[in-house]
């Protein structure tokens, strides 16, 4: 395993649509799996997307077995590695709240999302995946879907009145980490 390179906004390669993945449980994709898990840990991350490290494929990783010390308040989210993700709101209702990314070191915004959504996938063997979330652990799958079609939070932010560096924002939280 080993902790790889998280892109930056500007790298355009965060812009792609990523790519479906045809064949699961393949060593490959098991090692990818691995890295993404190491590379996620090591930043203190709630969830990874394959193309944050530079793999154009339809892969997110997250979850907050423990507390994340980056949401210490977030109700925990199972482990969870999912491809080919579909996301269905459920409801009209949004919700705005804060979030970061690692691709977007240093700052916070309030982002709107979905309340309550159903997400459908695969997990790494192929077995089906479908749960109802809301709450925080909705936010996080719908944050990092959004990494599967170009789209980091900032793009969907509406008010900038909420938007600025994590350091300023929470000066306490920001020792932990720069994002
Ligand atoms: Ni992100």
């Amino acid at each position: 395993m080993t902790v790889r390179e998280i892109l930056k906004m500007g790298d355009p390669r965060l812009l792609r649509h990523a790519a479906l993945i045809t064949e699961f449980d393949t060593p490959q994709l098991h090692a990818l799996v691995a890295d993404m898990m190491e590379t996620m840990v090591a930043a203190s991350g709630a969830g990874l997307a394959a193309p944050q490290i530079g793999v154009d494929l339809q892969l997110v990783i997250f979850g907050t077995g423990q507390v994340s010390p980056r949401y210490p308040d977030a109700q925990p989210i199972p482990a969870t590695v999912l491809l080919n993700p579909v996301i269905t709101p459920m409801g009209a209702i949004e919700q705005e709240d804060w979030e970061g990314c690692l691709s977007v070191p240093g700052l916070r915004a309030k982002v709107p999302r979905w309340e309550q959504i159903r997400y459908t996938g695969f997990d790494v063997k192929g077995q089906r995946i479908e749960r109802v979330a809301d709450g925080f652990h909705a936010r996080v799958v719908q944050h990092e879907c959004d990494h599967l079609i170009g789209v980091l939070y900032p793009m969907r932010v509406r008010d900038f009145t909420h938007f600025g560096f994590n350091s300023v924002l929470f000066p306490g939280l920001a020792a932990e980490s720069d994002d």
